[in-house]
């Protein structure tokens, strides 16, 4: 059997708010080991995707989600599978770093911790991995039991990178995940992506387009729930087939 290139597959999904359609049917799948980029105005329903995702939205009053998402080829919205399972494999990253008000050590490990694990080793062993591979490691190692609100933003965020990692996840959900950031912030939160990508695959929204065509491999445009045009970061950028694509990232709207 061919090996499933897609860590998430989406087919058809419509999302209700109350009677606002937020997304109208969209069907697109993520790669393995890349990073796609997901632009479009405000309001197209980005982050509704992103959300829908890893059920961020069941949180929510009045939301309708038809249609089916895999993860491999698990539906994540099977009655089977348990919501906080799956955010293990589905982690997410926000606009506003949003570590907790305790130590380095604790955020990193808060994953690992609410799943029951207490092995003093294990959590070493996570904490250590994790920072690494957020690219924090050197600059935080000496001060782990610290308390994370105290660094800058963009450290800030990586910890919430390490933090998404240490359960291990297959795939990173990133929602304007440098917005909030200085240029020397964000260029290492796309440093460590470039990094990540290697063993991660992530969906990454921004409204950069410098940033989508610098780190995506395939980007996605949407507008007003649909997906216009969905493809290799280059031709999208260099060719797209639509002239509202074309429009969007010449920056005539949005
Ligand atoms: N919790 C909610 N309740 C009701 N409507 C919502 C909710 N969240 C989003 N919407 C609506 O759904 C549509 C899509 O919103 P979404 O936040 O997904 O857009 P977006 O592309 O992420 O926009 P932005 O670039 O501004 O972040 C918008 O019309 C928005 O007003
Ligand atoms: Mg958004």
């Amino acid at each position: 059997m061919a090996e499933n290139k897609n860590v998430i597959t989406v087919q058809d999904l419509h999302l209700y708010y109350g009677q606002l359609e937020a997304l109208r049917g969209v069907s697109i799948d993520f790669r393995k080991n890349e990073i796609t980029a997901v632009i479009g105005p405000s309001g197209c329903g980005k982050s509704s995707l992103l959300k829908t995702i890893n059920r961020l939205n069941d949180l929510i009053p009045n939301v309708t989600v038809t249609g089916t998402v895999k993860l491999n080829d698990q539906d994540i919205y099977a009655p089977s599978m348990d919501a906080v399972e799956l955010r293990k494999q589905v982690g997410m990253l926000f606009q506003q770093p949003n570590p907790f008000p305790f130590s380095i050590y604790d955020n990193v490990i808060y994953g690992l911790r609410i799943s029951g694990e207490k092995n003093k080793q294990v959590l070493d062993e996570a904490v250590e991995r994790s920072l690494q591979a957020a690219a924090i490691w050197d600059e935080v190692k000496d001060r782990l039991h610290e308390n994370a609100m105290g660094l800058s933003g963009g450290q800030q965020q990586r910890i919430c990178i390490a933090r998404a990692l240490a359960t291990r996840p297959k795939v990173l959900l990133m929602d304007e995940p440098t917005s909030a950031l200085d240029p020397i912030s964000s260029s290492e939160i796309e440093r460590t992506m470039l990094e990540l990508k290697n063993d991660y695959s992530i969906v990454i929204v921004t409204r950069n387009m410098q940033q989508a065509s610098r780190m995506s491999d395939r980007t996605a445009f949407f507008l007003q729930g649909e997906l216009i045009e969905y493809g290799q970061t280059r031709d999208i950028f260099l060719q797209p087939q639509q002239k509202e694509t074309e429009d969007y990232i010449s920056g005539r709207f949005g």
